[in-house]
């Protein structure tokens, strides 16, 4: 499958293909200095077949994990791009998860204003969900996503391919972002997980639709509304207590889908909903967290972007597939912590 997301002064060209990761040039016009931004923990042979086509490319390896969505290694990259001389007409390409894309799309969004951007994301979580949309960034202080913006990559490959090497809890972990994108607008995506949530695996024959499904919803909102004026923060289900978990645990215990997992069971109101949510996460072994400080993960979420003068839009899906905002006071959210942990 392959499709373009079409933004006002942007777009995106998505292609869904098993094998495409080995064959760029059919997808993307290589001219020019490449920079390839990749992390320690990706397999070095899923590298070496993407520089094995890229004739003058450099490869920047950074740490895994959140750490690098730091200023310093954000400068650090900035620094290399200038002494190997790229100008904006020059190449980013985002090779791994969520953490590389954001940090490399961050990187590519401001060098010299911006440059080229290509993304080949390796994770289930950025195969489904962060590869397109354009948010970009790079944590402050413990806070997430506190610097960033939105920049679109030129052409994004995915392909399945590359997730035979992700371990088994990164694989459930994106999954998330699927199950969540049917909930708020797919139901027959909600169904494939309510029936084969166990049989979930790299080789499973539903993987590409799971992927295909939810591209296609986030493209449809993101299109509809792409700075998150009103529509796009329907994305966020399950996301606001889902990143003060997240915060509350310095944002290494517990994996972004995995915190969203527990946002979405706890802000969910239908218990009919709520009971299948727990069923498939179980499934998914995604952890379901207890013991939460409450205070803190509150503090945590008065710093939330989506917060301001004491209100918060939360997402709500009182029915599947009709996600609807609710502006609730951010001293109300209290109760669905406690009502979670029950
Ligand atoms: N921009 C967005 O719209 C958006 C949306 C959701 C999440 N995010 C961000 O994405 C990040 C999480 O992304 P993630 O879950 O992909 O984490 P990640 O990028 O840290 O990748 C997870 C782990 O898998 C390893 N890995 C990646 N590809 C692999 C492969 N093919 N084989 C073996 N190992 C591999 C990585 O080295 C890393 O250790 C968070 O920072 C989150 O905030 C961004
Ligand atoms: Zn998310």
């Amino acid at each position: 499958m392959e499709f373009t997301v079409q933004l006002k002064d942007a777009s995106s060209h998505v292609i869904i293909e098993k094998g495409s990761h080995l064959h760029l040039k059919d997808f993307c016009q290589l001219d020019g200095k490449i920079m390839v931004i990749s992390d320690d923990f990706i397999p070095k042979q899923l590298k070496d077949e993407v520089m094995a086509q890229l004739e003058h490319a450099v490869l920047v390896e950074v740490a895994q994990g959140e750490v690098s969505k730091s200023f310093d290694t954000y400068q650090m990259l900035l620094k290399k791009l200038l002494q190997l001389e790229f100008s904006r007409k020059d190449i980013i390409i985002a090779l791994g998860g969520g953490v590389i894309g954001d940090l490399s799309g961050f990187v590519a969004a401001t060098y010299k204003r911006g440059c080229r951007f290509i993304s080949i994301p390796t994770t289930t979580l950025s195969q489904i969900d962060s590869s397109i949309g354009g948010k970009v960034a790079i944590n402050l202080d413990g806070v997430k996503n506190c610097i960033g913006t939105f920049y679109h990559p030129e052409t994004v490959i995915v392909d399945i391919d590359t997730l035979k090497t992700l371990p088994e809890r990164h694989f459930y972990n994106g999954l998330v972002e699927a199950l969540k994108a049917g909930c708020i607008q797919d139901t027959a995506l909600f169904e494939l997980f309510k029936e084969h949530a166990d049989e979930l695996n790299v080789d499973s024959r539903f993987l590409q639709e799971i992927i295909e499904r939810s591209l296609i919803i986030k493209k449809n909102v993101v299109e509809k509304d792409e700075k998150e004026q009103n529509l796009r923060k329907i994305l966020n289900f399950g996301h606001t207590i889902g990143h003060a978990i997240e915060s509350l645990y310095h944002l290494h215990d517990y994996y972004h889908g995995e915190c969203v997992a527990n946002g979405m069971i706890m802000i969910e109101e239908n218990e009919q909903i709520r009971h299948d949510l727990i069923e498939i996460l179980t499934k998914m072994k995604i952890p379901l967290i207890r013991d939460l400080d409450v205070d803190a993960c509150m503090n945590f979420i008065k710093n939330d972007k989506k917060a301001s003068q004491g209100f918060i839009d939360i997402v709500k899906v009182n029915k599947i597939s009709q996600a609807e905002l609710e502006k609730i006071r951010i001293n109300d959210l209290r109760k669905y912590f406690q009502g979670g942990q029950q």
